[in-house]
């Protein structure tokens, strides 16, 4: 991957898998009260403070992700994603995610590992630049300074 020159505009894509556009309603006691629309808020004020705008996207469906990687690669310096379900299952989203040969930190809100076995395998983990799990919602504040560290490392 070349290093790119920064510009005043660099972009972070976000990336909201299944279900997650229902958290404050989903089992509060596993992923809280916050909103999704909330955590796109949290994101975007982190990546202000290190001179990024964030682009999100969240969908149900598989293919609208993979479409939405395809469509945002260029425009992105890197991703954040929480695939939520998918995480544990989906080929295609990792492939997507490789092929657009931006680095990407995979994010959980809550603590896959203190879960059932299934949510422990990732087909995207070891792609990944890390992994935050089990913070809340600040979990995709604290991928985002990873990333953005890693960002700097780099260039
Ligand atoms: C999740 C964890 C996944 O196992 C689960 O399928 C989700 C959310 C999290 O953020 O904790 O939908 O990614």
């Amino acid at each position: 991957m070349a290093a790119r020159a920064r510009r005043m505009t660099d972009r972070i894509g976000v990336l909201h898998g299944p279900n997650l556009n229902t958290l404050g309603q989903r089992e509060p006691e596993v992923y809280g009260a916050t909103t999704l629309a909330e955590i796109d808020d949290l994101i975007a004020e982190a990546a202000s403070d290190h001179g990024f705008e964030v682009v999100a996207f969240q969908s149900n469906v598989e293919g609208a992700l993979v479409d939405w990687i395809q469509a945002e690669a260029a425009s992105v310096e890197g991703w954040v994603v929480n695939a939520a379900g998918f995480t544990h299952s989906s080929v295609a989203l990792r492939d997507a995610l490789v092929a657009s040969d931006r680095p990407f930190v995979e994010v959980h809100i809550s603590n896959v590992f203190a879960r059932e076995d299934f949510r422990h395998r990732s087909l995207l983990a070891d792609a990944a630049v890390g992994v935050v799990t089990g913070f809340g919602p600040h979990s995709y504040v604290l991928g985002l300074q990873g990333l953005v560290g890693w960002l700097a490392g780099r260039s």
